[in-house]
């Protein structure tokens, strides 16, 4: 359906738990999360009745997001019903890869169409520092398993930090010429607690340039990513820019939290809950979400944060 300003709202994001195996500086803190209480969040069977409910208002495109959602229990199984409800054309999911070598052949099994894998930087101790405790060799064996498995068009994200991996730009590119991956660079959004990052480390999207002369532009595939390519790669490099030049007249997208909160706009503090709801209350709430989506998230930068209210593992991206 059509929101209030004439934007199709195909696309759902759906967190299933914001727990993770990982604690990345700008996403949440190093002690985790305070554990909610189990009976807050959606069970497995309101999660699925969310997106048939959605399916129902027109949502084709799901993407399953976390914190890390290979860590929530069941994710396989949870994956399968959602590929067979009727609508969905395109099941996708977030992660940082770690669980992959495990779980990347049974989630394609499930029906998971696409993967998107989080990796910041091709720097062991790097990786180490900015996920608190990741080991770099378990996400790029989950970049191989992915690849292995015969997920297509796996894309994997990189949030761009001034100061700890502008250095690896060409580098991190470089994966376009070694896989046939895309590789997008992420502004760093400035959430509720994204870490402790100064003003430096929040630089906008043309720092990828104008490292990168020899990038060709691409035509845009209806994303929010500016594409271009290196000569001779397998895959595109993706520019996002959520601060720098937001993208919300564009916006196809809601997203509802791992304790049933509808958030019509990631940057507000709006949140409309289902949990509890049935199939047709659900369906009634998440039309009535969709017509409250703002026309935009006002300013961003390092001095105006987001206006969530919550930090990016309790929302999913
Ligand atoms: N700014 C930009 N991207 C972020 N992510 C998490 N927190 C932020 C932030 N503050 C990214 C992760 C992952 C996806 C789920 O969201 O790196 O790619
Ligand atoms: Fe975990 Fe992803 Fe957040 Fe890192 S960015 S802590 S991998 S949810």
């Amino acid at each position: 359906m059509k929101d209030t300003y004439g934007r199709e709202i195909t696309y759902l994001r759906l967190s299933v738990t914001e727990l993770c195996n990982l604690r990345c500086r700008y996403c949440m803190p190093e002690d985790g999360v305070v554990k909610k209480r189990h009976e807050d969040m959606l069970t497995h069977e309101e999660m699925v009745l969310a997106v048939r409910a959605a399916a129902s208002l027109g949502i084709t495109k799901l993407r399953i997001t976390g914190g890390e959602p290979l860590v929530k229990p069941g994710i396989v199984s949870l994956c399968h019903a959602f590929s067979r409800i009727e609508g969905i054309r395109e099941l996708c999911l977030t992660t940082n890869g770690t669980l992959l070598p495990r779980l990347a052949a049974p989630l394609r099994e499930a029906g998971v169409d696409r993967l998107n894998i989080s990796l910041d930087t091709l720097d062991a101790e790097k990786y180490r520092r900015i996920t608190r405790r990741g080991e770099l060799s378990q996400a790029l064996n989950g970049i191989e398993a992915a690849l292995r498995e015969g997920f297509e068009k796996v894309k994997i994200n990189a949030v761009l930090i001034g100061g700890f991996n502008d250095d690896e730009i060409p580098a991190l590119a470089e994966l376009t010429r070694q896989y046939p991956v895309d590789v997008r660079f992420i502004e760093l959004m400035p959430m509720y607690d994204s870490g402790d990052f100064g003003p430096e480390a929040f630089i906008p999207y043309t720092v990828v340039t104008e490292r990168l002369p020899e990038l060709e532009p691409v035509k845009a595939d209806g994303g929010v990513a500016k594409l271009y390519r290196l000569p001779g790669a397998q895959g595109n490099i993706g520019l996002i820019s959520p601060v720098s030049a937001h993208f919300c007249a564009e916006c196809n997208r809601i997203r509802i939290t791992a304790d049933g909160k509808i958030k019509p706009c990631l940057h507000s503090s709006e949140e409309i809950s289902i949990k509890g709801m049935g199939l047709e209350e659900m369906e009634q709430t998440i039309r009535r979400a969709i017509l409250e989506k703002p026309q935009w998230h006002g300013q961003l930068s390092y001095s105006e944060r987001s206006h969530a209210n919550r930090n990016m593992n309790q929302i999913g991206g």
